[in-house]
């Protein structure tokens, strides 16, 4: 993953990571220009404890969350935090809260690209969620107040898929035939930012299951005969499927369409 904030000179000669492993110790910035965060006309940066006395319910459970490692500080403000994201607040503050003051990154994903660049050009692709539209949003898969900031770890471990699974009910299941593959999440055969192919796979034909399925020719007998390496077989479900894959890739129609659990047969097909 790579991050380009637009850091100062100083720091920019770090690189990336470097750079920010430094902040993360040092979190002194320089002045105000090294980040580009949203911009506010005529405001400055309130600091996080301005914003905790309005809005303690977010600011309680910050210490967890990944971005709070981010520990802004600003000279005069002290940790800014919070305004990394909604812009300098002194006006809001001023205003005693209200809309049309700070920004709300829950409307538009421009507030993450300041630092998350790169995840312009994954939306950009030719299959991705409809972020850049506005009507998918950055938050609606990561939480950006509270705990790590993918859903997907330790006591965690269910969540990944409910993350998708709340919007696309059709993949949840129960099924009566689960597919093993997933209980290692959706994206292990999904890029939700995009990838190029179809139903942002991350792959676009048979790779995508010969990942987990691609058996050893010497391993297993086929039709009899002990294959052999080099032998140019493409075993998995201790078949050769070299003639079945000149019809179309795995999920193609009468073979196992329903690669997300089937309720009709073990073979993952309708
Ligand atoms: C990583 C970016 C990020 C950081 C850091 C961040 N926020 Fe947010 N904030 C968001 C996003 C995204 C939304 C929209 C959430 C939504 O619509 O569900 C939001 C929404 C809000 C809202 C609107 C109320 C709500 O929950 O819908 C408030 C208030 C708020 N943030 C306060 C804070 C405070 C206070 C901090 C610091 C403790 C903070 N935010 C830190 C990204 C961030
Ligand atoms: C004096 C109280 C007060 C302070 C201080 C304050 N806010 Fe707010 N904030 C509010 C109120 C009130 C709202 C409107 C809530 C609503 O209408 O739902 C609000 C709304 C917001 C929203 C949502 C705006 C939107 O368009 O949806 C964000 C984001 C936010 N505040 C962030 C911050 C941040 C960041 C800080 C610290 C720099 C901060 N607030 C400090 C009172 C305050
Ligand atoms: C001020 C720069 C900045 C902004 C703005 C920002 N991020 Fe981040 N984000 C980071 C940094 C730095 C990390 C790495 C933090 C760490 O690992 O401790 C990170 C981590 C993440 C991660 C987790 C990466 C991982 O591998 O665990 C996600 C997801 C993420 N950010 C999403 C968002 C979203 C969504 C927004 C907008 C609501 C946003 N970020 C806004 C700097 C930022
Ligand atoms: C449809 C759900 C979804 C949306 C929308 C989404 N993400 Fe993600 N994102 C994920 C998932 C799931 C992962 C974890 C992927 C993995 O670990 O395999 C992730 C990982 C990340 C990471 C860390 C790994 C990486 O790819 O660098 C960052 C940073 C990130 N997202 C930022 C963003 C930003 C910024 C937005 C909005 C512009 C966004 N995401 C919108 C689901 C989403
Ligand atoms: C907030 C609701 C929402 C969440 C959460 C969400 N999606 Fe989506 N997803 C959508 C929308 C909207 C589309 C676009 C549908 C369309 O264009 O017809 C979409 C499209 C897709 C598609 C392509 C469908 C097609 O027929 O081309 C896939 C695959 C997908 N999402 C997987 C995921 C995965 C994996 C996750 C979790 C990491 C996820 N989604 C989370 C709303 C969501
Ligand atoms: C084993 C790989 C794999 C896993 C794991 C997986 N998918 Fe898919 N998914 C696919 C394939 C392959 C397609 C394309 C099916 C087609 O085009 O007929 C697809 C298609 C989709 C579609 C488009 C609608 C459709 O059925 O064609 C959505 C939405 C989707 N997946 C969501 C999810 C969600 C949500 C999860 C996790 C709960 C998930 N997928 C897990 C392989 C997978
Ligand atoms: C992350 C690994 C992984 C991926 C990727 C994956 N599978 Fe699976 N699949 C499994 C596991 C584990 C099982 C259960 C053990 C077994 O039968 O091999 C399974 C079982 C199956 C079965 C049932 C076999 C039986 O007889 O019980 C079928 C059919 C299947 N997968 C098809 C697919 C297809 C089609 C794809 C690509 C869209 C795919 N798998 C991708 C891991 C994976």
């Amino acid at each position: 993953m790579s991050y380009n904030p637009r850091w100062n000179k100083s720091t920019l000669i770090f690189g990336g990571a470097a750079a920010w492993a430094l902040l993360l110790v040092g979190c002194v910035m320089a002045d105000r220009t090294v980040m580009a965060p949203p911009a506010i006309a005529g405001a400055t940066y309130a600091g996080t404890k301005k914003c905790e006395q309005c809005h303690e319910d977010l600011t309680a459970h910050f210490d967890g969350a990944t971005h709070s490692n981010l520990a802004l500080k600003d000279a005069k403000a002290g940790d800014i935090t919070c305004e990394s994201c909604h812009g300098p607040g002194s006006l809001h503050v001023k205003a005693g809260g209200g809309k049309g003051t700070i920004v709300n990154p829950g409307k538009s994903p421009e507030a993450c690209f300041a630092c998350h660049l790169d995840k312009r050009g994954e939306f950009s692709l030719p299959n991705a969620h409809p972020v850049l539209s506005g009507q998918v949003t950055c938050n609606d898969c990561h939480d950006p107040h509270k705990g790590k900031v993918i859903k997907r770890t330790g006591a965690e471990l269910e969540t990944p898929n409910e993350t998708c699974t709340k919007c696309h009910t059709a993949q949840k299941g129960p099924f009566l035939f689960k597919h093993q593959a997933m209980v290692e999440g959706c994206t292990i055969c999904h890029n939700p930012h995009g990838t190029v192919n179809q139903k942002m796979l991350v792959a676009r034909d048979a790779n995508l299951c010969l990942r987990c399925h691609l058996q050893h020719p010497e391993a297993v007998v086929v039709s009899g005969v002990p294959g052999t390496i080099g032998d140019g077989k493409i075993v998995a479900g201790n078949e050769d499927h070299r003639t079945r894959l000149q019809n179309g890739t795995c999920w193609v129609a009468g073979c196992h369409e329903d690669v997300h659990g089937s309720n009709a047969s073990k073979a993952m097909r309708y």
